[in-house]
């Protein structure tokens, strides 16, 4: 297991550690909707930050479960960028209880505005001093979907994410680019070759502290830095699409081993549709 070691001397501060699955959710947004003036800004500007969506005793689990997952499932890719974990909903119950998080859900489903099914999720861990950005690019033209015009990844901090330890940083507006060809998030240049308008569009970087999220549209532009700390930084992403969303017959390591026919919905265990 190659990832074991580098991780093992990542360990935490595990005094917040909790054995069983944390049921109290944050009392910021129980029993409350968005406010209009945060969905507006997030259709307007194609990203919001939430505060606190997590509490402590929720980051100090899920981190723990996060760190447990990537040692002991094979990463998707391990590469100065990030180690790349995909669908660990899949194989962590722990990290199950997170991405079926009914609060990040909902959330979710307000800003999108229509109904709403899982499509995957991934811890992405950029390792301590890792000298690589992951470079702007919008999520959508990777995806093999037809439709899904409103999905959504919520980004959860679960550790402090400052600048300099690769918060993420956001586009203002770029949600409205459609049909542009996928961009390769290792390079600096990828997205602007391919809309230079972009390059100067207004730019917004958004540090978070444990337990914070930003959500932002599929066809949002975004980047992280890299990593300048002695702490791994961790994150957790879960990835929404329209519930109405078709399969396109392209290739995508979550429906490659589906056997699914170009046209038919996303449905079944794997997309489950997302409770408002
Ligand atoms: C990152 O966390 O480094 C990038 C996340 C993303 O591209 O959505
Ligand atoms: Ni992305």
């Amino acid at each position: 297991m190659p990832n074991g070691p580098a991780l093992i001397k990542w360990r935490y501060n595990r005094s917040m550690e909790t054995d069983t699955h944390p049921t109290v959710h944050s009392e910021r947004w129980q029993n409350k909707v968005l406010p209009a003036d945060m969905v507006a800004s997030y259709r307007t500007r194609g990203f919001l930050h939430v505060p606190e969506v997590l509490t402590p005793v929720e980051v100090a689990y899920y981190r723990d479960a996060a760190e447990r997952a990537a040692l002991s499932m094979p990463p998707l890719s391990d590469r100065p960028v990030f180690l790349q974990l995909v669908n660990v909903w899949r194989s962590s119950d722990a990290m199950k209880q997170l991405t079926l998080h009914p609060l990040l859900g909902r959330l979710a489903s307000e800003l999108a505005g229509v109904p709403l099914r899982l499509w995957h999720d991934q811890i992405l861990i950029k390792k301590p001093h890792n000298s690589a950005a992951t470079q702007f690019h919008q999520d959508q033209p990777y995806w093999p979907h037809d439709g899904g015009t409103h999905a959504i990844s919520a980004w959860i901090a679960l550790v402090d994410v400052p600048v300099e330890r690769g918060c993420m940083t956001f586009l203002t507006g770029s949600h409205r680019f459609n049909n542009l060809p996928a961009q390769d998030l290792g390079d600096a240049h990828s997205l602007f070759g391919k809309a230079p308008s972009m390059e100067w569009f207004e730019r917004v970087t958004i540090p978070l502290r444990a337990g914070d999220c930003t959500f932002h549209h599929a066809r949002c532009a975004h980047m992280a830095g890299s990593n300048e700390t002695d702490v791994p930084r961790v994150a957790h992403t879960i990835i929404y699409t329209d519930a109405d969303t078709r399969f396109n017959g392209g290739n995508h390591v979550v429906t490659a081993p589906l056997g699914l026919v170009a046209g038919e919905v996303l449905t079944g265990d794997m997309f489950p549709p997302i409770n408002r």
